[in-house]
């Protein structure tokens, strides 16, 4: 077994050692140790590796493309902390992952001009108008805010530094101002994408009179940040509750986009993005059910839907058996809470799916007869 102590990688278990030793290293974000560790995998391949030239080329390259990637390109110094603690204010996430956004076209389409703008800058220029630096997401919980600025980032290739404004007010309103400062001051010292998130937050408590003085000055500290943004960064904030905030603070922003809830369209996108990604073979959803589930799911978000589909594959998997299955248990009961929609349900099954009652009866969880007299009460049968 690797020992926390290994100089060398030249023993049999070497590759074993140096796995574990990046993972130990890596965790705790520790970029200089998992570079001199990667040095040392250099001069000494581990003897398990079958082709030692080809992984020190890739190992190479690998570590070229971290230099000049967007980890080390802050000049800001590190992330800043609390006070004398070491606690972080910010999240830096040097790899964002936004796969499987589905937004109304209308949203897709705004946020598609953000990367053209950002992609022909020269020509933005050129023509004497900038690039949009800042944008406000609102919109209800559960529609994707946070992800979208995770997409944002993976899009324009920077890293994602998430300042979640609700804690930061909440855990130190003293020193918040200077806390949100110095996150900012941060943001801009590289290219990035800085995500004031529940950015409420410095609006929410205004009638508390003891916190009314600090929350205007974060207010000023915002105001000033968002007129001298610079264009090197993409500033996003995100709100549940974009009528909290100050007009003048809403106006500051270069652009706004407002995310609606998941229409059945979505829904169903969403549905098959997650399906898709389901490695086993139990994870297919034809179309039709797809288009079932969209449409029983009304008023569902699309955090709902994804939560929804990791419940349905995790019950496939216990009982072994196939998650469409499962899917039309949920819709039927989403339906059972009231007898129509239940009527609904089993309806659809008959028409859209040809099942026989006995199919029927079986997927929803009720009686043969049930299903009978469900389908003559549509007209059905
Ligand atoms: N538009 C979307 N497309 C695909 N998946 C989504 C979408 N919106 C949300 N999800 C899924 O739900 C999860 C939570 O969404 P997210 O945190 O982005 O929502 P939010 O709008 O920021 O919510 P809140 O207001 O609660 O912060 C995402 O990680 C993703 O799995
Ligand atoms: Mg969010």
């Amino acid at each position: 077994m690797a020992t926390h102590r290994s100089s060398s990688y030249h023993s049999e278990d070497g590759l074993e050692r140096a796995v574990l030793d990046l993972v130990r290293v890596g965790t705790r974000g520790h970029g200089a140790g998992v570079r001199q560790l990667a040095s040392r995998l250099l001069r000494t391949v581990p003897p398990a590796v079958p082709d030692p030239e080809a992984f020190r080329v890739a190992l190479h390259e690998a570590m070229v493309m971290a230099a000049g990637g967007a980890e080390l390109r802050f000049t800001g110094g590190a992330i800043p902390t609390e006070g004398d603690t070491a606690i972080e204010l910010a999240d830096v996430d040097a790899t964002p992952d936004g796969d499987g956004l589905v937004l109304e076209p209308t949203a897709m389409t705004e946020l598609g001009e953000i990367l053209d703008e950002w992609e022909r800058r020269d020509d933005l220029y050129r023509a004497g108008v900038g690039l949009s630096r800042t944008l406000l997401l609102s919109g209800p919980p559960g529609v994707g805010k946070t992800m979208t600025a995770r997409w944002l980032a993976q899009s324009l290739s920077l890293p994602l530094v998430t300042l979640d404004l609700s804690s930061v007010v909440s855990s130190y309103l003293g020193s918040s101002g200077r806390n949100i400062k110095a996150v900012l001051d941060y943001a801009k010292s590289g290219p990035c994408v800085l995500l004031l998130d529940e950015f409420d937050a410095i609006a929410k408590r205004r009638d508390d009179d003891a916190d009314i003085g600090e929350l205007k000055r974060i207010v000023n500290v915002v105001l000033v940040e968002l007129d001298r943004w610079p264009d090197t960064s993409l500033l996003v904030a995100a709100t549940n509750h974009p009528q909290l905030l100050d007009p003048a603070v809403a106006r500051r922003f270069d652009r706004s986009l407002e995310l609606a809830m998941p229409g059945a369209t979505e829904r169903s996108a969403i549905l098959a993005y997650a399906a898709a990604g389901a490695t086993n073979t139990a994870g297919g959803v034809s179309s039709s059910i797809r288009a079932l589930v969209a449409d029983f799911t009304e008023g569902y978000s699309s955090s709902d839907i994804v939560r929804m589909w990791s419940l349905v594959i995790r019950r496939a998997v216990l009982r072994d058996t196939n998650v469409e299955d499962v899917l039309l248990a949920e819709i039927a009961r989403i339906g059972a809470a009231n007898s129509q929609a239940r009527d609904k349900v089993i309806a659809e099954l008959h028409a859209r799916l040809g099942l026989s009652n006995r199919e029927i009866a079986a997927r929803v969880g009720v009686s043969h007869p049930t299903v009978a007299a469900a389908l003559k009460r549509a007209g059905k049968n």
